[in-house]
C-alpha cells in the first residue's frame, strides 16, 4: 500500500495498479501537508522525553489514512476550513496513540518499519507518552468549542479501550465467534473510521441522516480494513508492513482466517492451533504448519470475500452525497483497502 505522504514518490511498480490512489491523495495532498505541519507543531511537549517519542513516531510514517478520510469525508460535505486540518491532526494523534499503548500491550519490537517505541523508551515511558497524546489531542479538538465534535470523540476514545480490555479477556480462546471477533474488529478499528468520516459531516453541518450515512461508510471500510490486516498477518512480510508477522496467533489472538478453518479441521489440526497458543509462539508448531492448514482449506478467501461484502456495505451506505470527485475518491480508498497489499 503506497504511503498516504505528502512527500512520497510513488514507484512505477506501485502506480501502475494504484493509479485512482495516487489521483485521491492528489486532492488532499496540500492539506495533508498541512496536517503534518499541525501534527509537529502540536506535538511538542515542555518534557523533551515527550517530544523526542512523538518526533519519532511521526517521521516514522504511517499510511495516514485516518487524516485522508476525515479530509476527504468533510469536502464531500462541503466545508474548506481550517477546521478539518486540525481534526485531521487529532484523529492521527489519538492513532498514534493507540498503536503506542497496543504496542506495550502485544510486546511489538517493530512499527513502521522502526523499533516501537515500547522496544526503544520501554513501556512506562511508552504508555506515558501514549497518554499525553490523547490528551494533545483532545486539547486540539476542544479549541473547536463543539460538544458534537468532543462526543464523538470522547466516545471513541473509550470504545477503542473497551476494545483493546475486550481483546485481553479473549486471549488465547479458541472458540471466539466470528461476532465477537467482528465486535473486536469494530471496536479496535472501525470505530475510529467512522469517527473520521462522521466528523467530515459534522464540519459540513450535514443533517443527522447524512453524518449516520458516513459513519456507517467509515465504520464497514474499518472492518474490511481489519480484516485484511488479520490476512496479511498471514501472507505478508515484515519488510512490507513494517510490523512483525504471524504476530496474531503468537499473541494469542484468533483472527478470522482460523475461525473460519477451525470448524473445517480435523481434530488433530484444531490441537496444533491450541497448541500455538498455549505455548506463546511456534515452538512446537511451526508457522509453515498453520500456513499449510490455512491453505489447505482456502479460507484467506473467505476472509477475503467478507471484507469485499463489507466494501460493498460501506459503498452502500455512502449512496451518492454528491457530485464531486471527492464522491469518487472515498469510492476509490474502499476498492483500495481491499486490494492493499501492505
Ligand atoms: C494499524 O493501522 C493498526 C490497525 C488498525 C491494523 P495502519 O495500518 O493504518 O497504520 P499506519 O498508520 O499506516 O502505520
Ligand atoms: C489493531 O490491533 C488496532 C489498534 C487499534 C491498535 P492489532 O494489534 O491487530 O494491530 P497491529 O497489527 O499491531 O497494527
Ligand atoms: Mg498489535
Ligand atoms: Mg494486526
Amino acid at each position: 500500500m503506497p504511503r498516504l505522504k505528502t512527500n512520497e514518490v510513488v514507484s512505477r511498480e506501485q502506480a501502475a495498479p494504484m493509479t485512482a490512489v495516487t489521483e485521491i491523495f492528489d486532492l488532499v495532498r496540500s492539506d495533508l501537508a498541512r496536517v503534518e505541519e499541525e501534527i509537529g507543531r502540536q506535538s511538542v511537549s515542555s518534557v523533551e522525553a515527550i517530544t523526542e517519542i512523538g518526533r519519532y513516531l511521526q517521521v516514522g510514517g504511517g499510511k495516514r489514512l485516518r487524516p485522508a478520510l476525515l479530509l476527504l469525508a468533510s469536502k464531500l460535505c462541503g466545508y474548506e476550513g481550517p477546521a478539518a486540518i486540525r481534526l485531521g491532526a487529532v484523529v492521527e494523534l489519538l492513532h498514534t496513540a493507540t498503536l503506542i499503548h497496543d504496542d506495550i500491550i502485544d510486546e511489538a519490537e517493530l512499527r513502521r518499519g522502526r523499533p516501537s517505541t515500547n522496544s526503544r523508551w520501554g513501556n512506562h515511558m511508552s504508555v506515558l507518552a501514549g497518554d499525553w497524546l490523547y490528551m494533545q489531542a483532545f486539547t486540539i479538538a476542544l479549541a473547536e468549542r463543539n460538544f458534537k465534535i468532543l462526543d464523538v470523540l470522547i466516545g471513541l476514545t473509550q470504545v477503542m479501550v473497551e476494545g483493546e480490555l475486550l481483546q485481553l479477556t479473549r486471549l488465547r480462546q479458541i472458540d471466539l465467534s466470528e461476532d465477537d471477533y467482528l465486535e473486536l474488529c469494530y471496536r479496535k478499528t472501525a470505530c475510529l473510521f467512522a469517527a473520521c468520516t462522521r466528523l467530515g459531516a459534522v464540519l459540513g453541518r450535514q443533517s443527522e441522516e447524512v453524518e449516520l450515512k458516513l459513519a456507517s461508510f467509515g465504520a464497514n471500510l474499518g472492518l474490511a480494513f481489519q480484516l485484511v490486516d488479520d490476512l496479511l498477518d498471514f501472507t505478508s512480510s515484515e519488510e512490507k508492513l513494517g510490523k512483525p508477522t504471524a504476530s496474531d496467533l503468537r499473541e494469542g489472538k484468533i483472527t478470522l482466517p482460523l475461525i473460519y478453518l477451525l470448524p473445517r479441521s480435523l481434530p488433530e489440526e484444531r490441537k496444533k492451533i491450541a497448541k500455538v497458543l498455549e505455548e506463546g509462539g511456534f515452538h512446537s508448531v511451526s508457522l509453515e504448519e498453520i500456513q499449510q492448514m490455512i491453505q489447505r482449506y482456502d479460507t484467506l478467501t473467505t476472509v477475503r470475500d467478507k471484507a469485499r461484502e463489507f466494501i460493498k456495505l460501506a459503498l452502500g451506505s455512502l449512496g451518492h452525497v454528491g457530485d464531486s470527485p471527492y464522491q469518487d475518491a472515498l469510492q476509490a480508498i474502499a476498492e483500495f483497502i481491499l486490494e492493499r497489499q501492505h
